[in-house]
């Protein structure tokens, strides 16, 4: 009697406590307790949440545990959000799974004041070691140097490109913040990889939704999500030593990377009010270029070569144009992007089809809102779906296929639509943009300068994926032949 009294008190008290408030944006009846955790396949989360869309109009709401959430589909609904009324959505949602990770810190996930200037410094740091006097573009060409000694060394045989690219892509992070890169194959380096990926692909899973749902319950019980912090814990200590060393030798005149500015600005921040530079915040801002801007950018390169093994006649395309306008004399500069507008709308592309980050990061509203004529409380989680724009089919001739001429008008000159917002938009917007469109850039053009991409003899490309931080393609392995 007493335990069928507890369940239905339970119950009640959720139904009432959940109940949407009247001018809520509509969705899928929650469930007691879970909410909607399970209306969602969270192997292809945006899929789900996209098809929602379609029964539940652009603006609807979930209830994950007890926490509602509000998706937001299409461009024009996004636009309106995160650009018009962009100062509403600034914040993050407190996560506690990455709460008690960084504690507030960084960039990624930090509020306020905090976010305020980290965001600030890495912006303005980034575009002094981006576009400034110490560009980063001889680096990227160096890098891909080493890369293509790798490529070659395969002499043609199948090969799974992931562990080269992540390690490439990654030295160009590590150039930018430690000021110097990692062999290929180096043991400490390979060590930090492997965390990384498996922290990640944690973060995605079903046992961070649950952490977040029901965060008093799941620090007490073991799983995966147990081993995140020992990993973040690693990575932390990894970065504290290379800190070390640049404190050791630090020349407060020389700027030679991200922590040498970083010293700097704390020693000139000092005293000041509200002041948020110190030891912690560098080292959660470095762990967030790391996590932000490696594995992006790897598996966009990833995807470019599957789809160019995928449409050999656009590669050759490709490599056509790179023959005519750079030659094989010399390597490409970013300079050459508008001289290659076909290799241009090819990686713009690849970003829109690959579409890594399908769901861009979580906001929360801060104040009560209106939207799609709905009213949305302040607190309220808010995903802006970008699968519904990337692939919208009001602003796109053809979603669903590969079709470089989304980006080229009628002359062949490149394009840009509004709709492509693969970085996201507003005062969130990805804050490496501009180095991840010069690594892709510099990095594609010069392999496909370089060499013939294909798939071992008999094998069909899979274009399916598999959820880590990114949406990233199923492990293929491809052939590489000197053109
Ligand atoms: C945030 C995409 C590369 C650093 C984001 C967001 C997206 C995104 C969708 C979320 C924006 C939002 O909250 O609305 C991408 C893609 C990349 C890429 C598609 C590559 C193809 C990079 C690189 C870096 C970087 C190379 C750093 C060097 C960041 C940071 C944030 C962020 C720090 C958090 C910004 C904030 O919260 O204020 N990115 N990114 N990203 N990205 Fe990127």
């Amino acid at each position: 009697g007493l335990l069928l009294f507890t369940v239905v008190f339970i119950l009640s008290a959720d139904y009432i406590k959940n109940r949407r408030p009247g001018s809520f944006p509509p969705g899928p009846r929650a469930f007691p307790i879970v909410g909607n955790l399970f209306t969602v396949d969270h192997k292809r989360t945006h899929e789900s949440l996209t098809q929602l869309a379609g029964r539940y109009g652009d603006v609807y709401s979930l209830r994950f545990g007890q926490k509602w959430t509000v998706v937001l589909n299409g461009y024009e609904v996004l636009k309106e959000a995160l650009v018009n009324q962009g100062d509403s959505l600034v914040d993050r949602p407190e996560l506690p799974m990455l709460q008690d990770i960084n504690h507030g810190r960084g960039v990624i996930f930090s509020n306020g004041n905090i976010w305020k200037q980290q965001r600030r410094f890495a912006l303005s740091t980034l575009k002094y070691f981006g576009f400034g006097k110490k560009s980063l573009e001889p680096i990227i060409l160096d890098e891909f140097t080493y890369c293509a000694k790798e490529f070659n060394s395969h002499e043609g045989k199948p090969f799974d490109p992931h562990l080269v690219i992540n390690n490439a892509v990654s030295n160009i992070i590590c150039a930018l913040v430690f000021g110097h890169r990692f062999e290929y194959g180096d043991e400490k380096f390979m060590k930090l990889m492997t965390w990384f990926g498996k922290a990640l692909e944690t973060h995605a899973s079903i046992w961070a939704q649950l952490y977040n749902s029901f965060p008093l319950l799941m620090r007490r019980l073991p799983g995966p999500h147990q081993t995140v912090h020992h990993i973040w814990n690693s990575v932390k200590d990894f970065i504290r030593v290379e800190l070390k060393e640049h404190k050791q030798n630090w020349d407060p005149s020389d700027k030679r990377d991200y922590i040498d500015c970083y010293l700097k600005e704390i020693q000139m921040s000092k005293g000041q009010a509200d002041d948020t530079f110190d030891e912690e915040n560098l080292v959660a801002c470095v762990m967030d270029l790391f996590v932000a801007g490696s594995e992006t950018t790897s598996t966009t390169l990833r995807w470019a070569f599957l789809y160019m093994v995928k449409h050999p006649e656009i590669q050759a395309k490709v490599q056509a144009e790179i023959d005519r306008v750079i030659g094989q004399s010399r390597q490409p500069s970013i300079e050459d992007r508008i001289n290659l507008p076909y290799t241009d709308a090819v990686i713009h592309e690849v970003q829109r089809m690959g579409n890594i980050v399908p769901l861009s990061l979580p906001h929360v509203t801060n104040r009560d809102i209106q939207l799609g004529g709905y009213t949305i409380p302040k607190g309220v989680t808010i995903i802006p779906n970008l699968t519904s724009v990337l692939f919208d089919k009001n602003e796109w001739e053809t979603p669903d296929t590969f079709n470089p001429g989304h980006f080229l008008n009628e002359e062949g000159k490149f394009v840009k639509p509004a709709a492509f917002i693969p970085f996201s938009a507003g005062k969130r917007l990805c804050l490496g943009e501009n180095l991840a469109r010069m690594e892709l850039f510099l990095f594609f053009t010069s392999l496909m300068q370089h060499f013939n991409f294909s798939m071992p003899a008999g094998v069909k490309p899979v274009m399916d994926f598999r959820f880590g931080l990114t949406m990233a393609p199923v492990p293929y392995e491809m052939c590489v032949t000197s053109r």
